[in-house]
């Protein structure tokens, strides 16, 4: 039978999985089956940001987010919600939002009563998503711009107040990076010195087979632990497909969907690039257990090959092969190289 990685992983830390509206409630049987064999972890990949939480002003829906808090709770399955204040997906009414008050009633409306209503039911929130530049500046947003660069510290206030019972983390891209790592560094560090609570910080993990940057991954395990706070390894997938940034001629023809350069892998994954992804998860999976003592938890950005994100990012029609689960939901050589590490 197969190994599970719940179980084989279970004194190092929690594995998680991505898990959408289609996967709930038993609509998905292969789905569910391997999320309970597999995974003691699920994050929402989308049903609890806020533009479909908060669909109008004040007029919240719950329905789907509750459907997967319950299915989490029979299957003893942990819940990291996601997430509180992001720029992205965010109700369509907030980009009609001018007023600083608005804005102001929005973030504190939202955090309190979200982030309340599963206080006790769900794990972990996070709190902020993805608030920072490459450079470690502040990002951009309406909250950055409505609110002052205070706005971080005080979504943790309004969390920490709404839900005591629940871990609040940071989550947020390339923050392996040092620049972008100094940026999240601070946020922890200003959070901390205003004596409000942040318990950990998730790196989310969305690299490349064969260029996963384990040095920097290995130096901001380090540097987030000294902070005493917990590191996770949020949404983790590796893409085996040319990026559209990754060089000139490829940002040209990244418009040509599904073409030949862009999508070389759509008859199967050719034994080369297999193996390319399988050595990327064993080099990872080795450093993740030797800093088991600081990372908490490990998610993995969807189910299988044919229900992740990154068949359509960045460009919409391709086919993907970044998860440890083929589209028939076997285990792929990937998945194997990652048990042999425990
Ligand atoms: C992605 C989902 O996977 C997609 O289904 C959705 O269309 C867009 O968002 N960083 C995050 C996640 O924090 O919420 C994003 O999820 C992927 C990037």
């Amino acid at each position: 039978t197969t190994p599970s990685l719940k179980e084989v992983f279970k004194n190092y830390f929690l594995i998680g999985t991505a898990m959408d509206a289609q996967q709930i409630e038993e609509k998905d049987a292969a789905a569910d089956a391997l999320i309970k064999q597999q995974f003691n972890a699920v994050t929402p990949e989308n049903i609890m940001k806020a533009e479909i939480i908060q669909p109008g002003w004040n007029k919240y829906d719950f329905d789907l987010a509750d459907k997967l808090v319950a299915y989490a709770q029979k299957n003893n399955i942990k819940v990291n919600a996601h997430t509180l204040i992001w720029h992205s997906q965010l109700p369509a009414f907030m980009h009609h939002i001018q007023s600083v008050d608005s804005v102001k009633k929005y973030f504190e409306d939202h955090i309190t009563k979200v982030a309340g209503r599963y206080d006790g039911k769900v794990y972990s929130w996070d709190v902020v998503n993805e608030a920072l530049n490459e450079d470690g500046s502040l990002r951009k947003s309406i909250f950055l711009e409505k609110l002052g660069d205070n706005y971080i510290v005080e979504a943790f206030r309004l969390a920490q107040k709404a839900a005591p019972h629940t871990k609040l983390y940071y989550n947020d891209y390339n923050i392996e990076q040092p620049q972008k790592r100094a940026g999240a560094i601070a946020i922890i560090k200003k959070i901390q010195a205003a004596g409000v609570r942040i318990d950990g910080v998730g790196i989310q993990g969305h690299w490349k087979a064969g260029s996963v940057p384990l040095n920097d991954i290995e130096e901001s395990i380090k540097a987030f632990s000294a902070l005493g706070v917990e590191v996770m390894f949020t949404e983790l997938d590796l893409t085996v497909l040319p990026n559209p940034w990754d060089n000139a001629t490829a940002e040209v023809s990244a418009t040509a969907k599904g073409s030949k350069e862009m999508n070389p892998y759509a008859a199967g994954l050719p034994d080369a690039a297999q193996q390319t992804l399988t050595k990327s998860y064993a080099d990872l999976f080795r450093l993740f257990v030797k800093y088991k003592n600081d990372i908490s938890r490990i998610t993995f950005w969807g189910v299988n090959d044919g229900q992740s994100w990154l068949n359509g990012w960045p460009i919409p029609g391709r086919t993907n092969y970044p998860l440890l689960f083929d589209r028939d939901f076997k285990p792929k050589p990937a998945f194997f190289s990652v048990i042999a590490t425990a």
